[in-house]
């Protein structure tokens, strides 16, 4: 695991910068919308809820990441204020809500389809925000950077089944854009992987019942780093009591690698569809 020291001035380029926040009202998106504006960049945050704070560098826009069009409002509102998007927090999240053991029925007796709102928030709005932001930042010729929260759970058994679901899916989110994105468009993607965390979501009185919770403001911390360093792209940051670790790049990876060896399906993927093309197969 390679260990990451965070300093205050890792956050000196975040100035100016305009920032999109998803989920910015309560707990880690709270933390880091304080974190940046105390770092003098421009910040626009879409929740359900308003956040508890006014600043002259801070709009809402009501937003649930479950619609196409309240993201794209979202989206619109910080660029016609700021100018720009140079930096996107996919952040927005609930707990899970079904284990797919759960038995409930219609009036006929039929069994119900289990309940999809985790999805929907945790992955497929993670995943549609993405799409927002590469829209708006391959069209700026300085790009920009996103962030996505993944968790500890994006890599471990955990049987909140639906949330375990949707946070690996955004692991994989990470892992499927990264090759696709800088160098060939001008944007990094980079996750955050906290494990518990005092915030709404993860009531502190009942956690530190058994383990020791971290602060929102230290998670914050590892996002606007990822945001501000221009050498990260497809990295996860796993933060616990504090601690900040890249795990990605030095841990996950590479346990990869040593089922697969040398076969890398991106790159066989890449020639299949580079010989596709050369039959005239494929559009590209
Ligand atoms: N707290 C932890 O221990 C922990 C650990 C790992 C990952 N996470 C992840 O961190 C992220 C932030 O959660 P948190 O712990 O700060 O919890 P939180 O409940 O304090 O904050 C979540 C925020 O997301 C907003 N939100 C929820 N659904 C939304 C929707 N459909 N559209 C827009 N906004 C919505 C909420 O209003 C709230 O402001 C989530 O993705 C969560 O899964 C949390």
């Amino acid at each position: 695991m390679t260990e990451v020291q965070i300093e205050d001035e890792d956050f000196a380029s975040l100035r100016n910068q305009a920032v999109v926040i998803t989920g910015g009202s309560s707990g880690i998106g709270l933390a880091t919308v304080k974190l940046l504006l105390d770092n003098g960049a421009l910040v626009a945050v879409g929740d359900v809820n308003e956040p508890p704070l006014q600043h002259p560098n801070l709009i809402f826009q009501k937003t649930n990441i479950a619609s196409w069009g309240e993201l794209s409002a979202l989206f619109k509102s910080a660029k016609s204020n700021y100018g720009r998007v140079d930096h996107v927090f996919a952040n927005a999240g609930i707990s899970g809500r079904t284990t797919y053991l759960e038995e409930n029925f219609d009036a006929n007796g039929e069994l119900l389809e289990p309940d999809d709102l985790v999805n929907q928030i945790n992955l497929k709005g993670c995943a549609n925000t993405c799409a927002l932001a590469i829209h708006y930042m391959r069209r700026q010729e300085t790009g920009g950077s996103i962030v996505v929260t993944a968790s500890a759970s994006s890599f471990q058994r955990f049987r909140l089944v639906d949330y375990t679901m949707a946070k690996h899916g955004v692991l994989g989110l990470i892992r499927g854009l990264q090759p696709l994105l800088h160098p060939q468009l001008p944007i990094r993607i980079n996750g955050i992987s906290p494990s518990w965390t005092a915030t709404g979501l993860a009531p502190k009185e009942f956690i530190e019942m058994v383990i020791p919770t971290q602060t929102p403001a230290v998670v914050a911390r590892s996002v606007a780093l990822l945001m501000a360093d221009e050498m990260r792209h497809g990295q996860l940051i796993y933060s616990v009591q504090g601690k900040f670790s890249e795990i990605e790049e030095s841990v996950l990876l590479p346990a990869a690698k040593t089922i697969v060896g040398d076969i890398s399906e991106d790159l066989v993927l890449t020639k299949v569809q580079a010989a596709a093309a050369n039959l005239g197969l494929t559009k590209n």
